[in-house]
């Protein structure tokens, strides 16, 4: 999978952090759903997880390229920028929704038509991208973002097809965990300046680690219930140092910051 600047330039930030540890890197394409047989378990995924129940996160989507993503429109999935090449007609992408297992008869499966990147990305921060599909999805419900800052706390939920432990497999089977939000404080000792605080958000167990997102689950959102009951998305699946270390929190795309650009941008995508 694609290596990024961000990639190599939070490894120099961070200095002697082995390079293959503070990853951006997504899933191997293939290793899940995508029609290589997976000899998986039903059991893991996403690190210290539980097998998500079928139509639990009905908005849960897996790209080919070895991302997660959600639907944030009938016929737009949010995930990550890092997930993707550029901005543009792209018909390469293959999104499978409806399904806990990739390998369902009852999978639906969508190609892309365009990408839009988030602009100005340069490979630190900003890693948002949003994903046209050739045709809507209309019989799933789509997850809502968060529009301000006001659930940028709390315990938040990730979900995903990626590793379920360090240099592990892809998943067949989505899997589901908790992580409690880190404070921007705490979050810079961990990262120093790799951390990007208003574009941002940490979450993990800092004292033990443990519970994580990790390599496929990119893309992938983080959230929790509003004050509604309703799930609402307030992060994108990002980068940390390997997964699940203690005092390595995973880092998460600061949704609340971009909520607008994400808007104009899935506007822009419906022409
Ligand atoms: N960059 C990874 C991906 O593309 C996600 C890494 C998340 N790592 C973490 N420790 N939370 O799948």
């Amino acid at each position: 999978m694609t290596r990024h600047a961000k990639f190599l330039k939070r490894s120099v930030a961070l200095g002697a952090v082995a390079l293959a540890a503070l990853s951006l890197q997504t899933g191997t394409a293939g290793a899940a759903g995508e029609p290589t047989p997976s000899s998986s378990t039903p059991g893991t995924k996403v690190v210290g997880g539980v097998p998500a129940a079928q139509g639990e996160f009905p908005f849960m989507v897996r790209l080919s390229m070895g991302c997660g993503g959600a639907l944030y429109r009938p016929d737009i999935v949010l995930t990550a920028a890092h997930c993707v090449d550029g901005s543009g007609n792209n018909t390469s992408i293959t999104a499978t929704a409806g399904v806990v297992d990739l390998q369902s008869s009852s999978a639906i499966k969508v190609k892309s038509t365009k990408v839009l990147q988030a602009p100005g990305y340069n490979g630190s921060g900003k890693d948002w991208a949003l994903i046209k599909l050739a045709r809507p999805v209309t019989n799933l419900p789509t997850l809502p973002v968060t529009t301000d800052g006001r659930y940028d706390s709390g315990d938040f939920t990730v979900a995903g097809w990626g590793a379920t432990r360090e240099g592990g497999g892809q998943q067949r089977y989505l899997r589901k965990a908790t992580v409690p939000f880190v404070d921007t404080p705490t979050c810079q000792r961990a990262y120093g300046s790799a951390y990007i605080p208003g574009e941002e958000i940490c979450a993990g167990i800092m004292s033990t680690g443990g519970v994580d997102t990790c390599q496929g689950d990119s893309g992938g959102p983080m959230f929790r219930k509003d004050n509604n009951g309703a799930w609402i998305q307030v992060g994108i699946t990002s980068w940390g140092d390997g997964c699940a270390r203690p005092g390595k929190p995973g880092v998460y795309t600061r949704v609340s910051t971009f909520a607008k650009a994400i808007a104009t941008a899935a506007d822009q995508l419906r022409r």
